[in-house]
């Protein structure tokens, strides 16, 4: 693996910008074997309800990828924190679905034990073959993103949302869930993301500069979004907070008239993983009216641009059935780019570890 810098300024953005070739390697991985092989190589019954475990950014990926379990398959899901799942019920008979870029985070090996305990058999996800997780699942997907240096976990977010992909289609596949035709439509479609992660990073490198400065005044952000977009948001939100050490919030677009709307004021930047439903299209108006910075980023023909002024990526979002993963990739940026700007070290936070091997 090449471990220089070469002409980048930093890991991250290095590791951004490398996002499509790692889903192009994923996808041609595995897009052979996934109604060919790759659940059934698993050996575990089909689950009837999946726990999803983990910390951080890899948490955020487990729950988009048992959203999508869910909605393509109706198989219901939990997701808990892995330093909450000793205190946290789980359901009898559950498949554990156990992410963690590392293998090694303390949290998620002491969950491991407790799964075991209660009798879940465990899928594993993760970035190392090594890993003490890798070893001690009954099964594992591997995410192959190569090594990540950042701090802040950007490609390997991708990978494992790519990777659980995989599992779930072969699983509705081979399963009889998804009938097969459905099904090869599915995974061919995987074929176009590596592009619409290009075109993410295209569209924000030409977009984000322009609000980058009314970003830097703010001391607070608020990230918006619904359905699975909300786990995007949540992403956006954590990623802002770990690089730029300021407070940001993420909320279901629904919910912000029920408490968090009384942040909004006059520059309040408001970041929206936009769906285009009228839903998003009166939240946007009703922060709009307030005199919020909208930043919108979805597809064409998104919300933002019916009301004027405020800054929309546009992204690709011909896989619509995935949801909408290119968002990652401008909510990563304007986080990168507002913590070079601050002077952060966007490499190494402060306070945090790349791995962190205590509980
Ligand atoms: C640390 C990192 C986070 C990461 C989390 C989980 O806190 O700073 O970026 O998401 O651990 O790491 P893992 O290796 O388990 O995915």
């Amino acid at each position: 693996a090449d471990l220089s810098l070469g002409l980048y300024p930093d890991f991250m953005a290095k590791e951004i910008e490398q996002q499509p070739d790692v889903a192009e390697r994923l996808i041609t991985t595995w897009s052979g074997s996934i109604l060919h092989g790759l659940w059934p190589s698993f050996s575990l019954p089909v689950p009837r309800h999946v726990t999803v475990v983990g910390c951080g950014t890899s948490l955020n990926a487990g729950r988009v990828v048992a959203d999508l379990l869910a909605r393509l398959g109706s198989i219901p899901f939990a997701a808990v924190e892995a330093s909450e799942l000793t205190s946290t019920a789980t359901v009898p008979g559950s498949l554990a679905l156990v992410l963690s870029q590392s293998g090694e985070t303390a949290d998620v090996l002491t969950a491991l034990d407790v799964l075991h305990g209660r009798g879940h058999a465990v899928v594993a996800l993760t970035n190392n073959p090594h890993s003490a997780l890798a070893r001690r699942a009954e099964a594992v997907m591997m995410c192959h993103a190569g090594p990540e240096i950042g701090v802040a976990a950007t490609k390997t977010f991708v990978a494992q949302v790519l990777g659980g992909t995989c599992v779930v289609l072969s699983l509705l596949g081979c399963s009889g869930a998804v009938e097969q035709q459905r099904a090869q439509r599915l995974v061919r479609d995987l074929d176009r993301v590596p592009d619409a992660l290009a075109q993410a990073i295209g569209a924000s490198r030409r977009t984000i500069p322009q609000v980058l400065e009314g970003l830097t005044k703010a001391s607070g952000y608020v990230f918006l979004g619904r359905g699975p977009g909300r786990i995007y948001a949540d992403e956006g939100a954590l990623k802002l907070k770990e690089l730029t050490y300021r407070w940001a919030e993420s909320h279901a677009a629904g919910e912000l008239k029920h408490g968090p709307l009384a942040l909004v004021e006059h520059g309040t930047p408001v970041i929206v993983v936009d769906d285009g439903s009228a839903r998003m299209h009166a939240t946007i108006a009703e922060v709009s009216a307030r005199g919020a910075e909208i930043t919108s980023i979805g597809g064409h023909g998104t919300s933002v641009p019916a009301l004027g002024s405020p800054l929309a990526v546009a992204l690709d979002t011909t896989v619509d059935w995935l949801g909408p993963l290119a968002s990652v990739v401008a909510l990563q940026i304007i986080a990168r780019e507002l913590a070079v700007a601050l002077g952060r070290d966007v490499d190494k936070p402060r306070n945090l570890a790349k791995s962190v091997t205590v509980e």
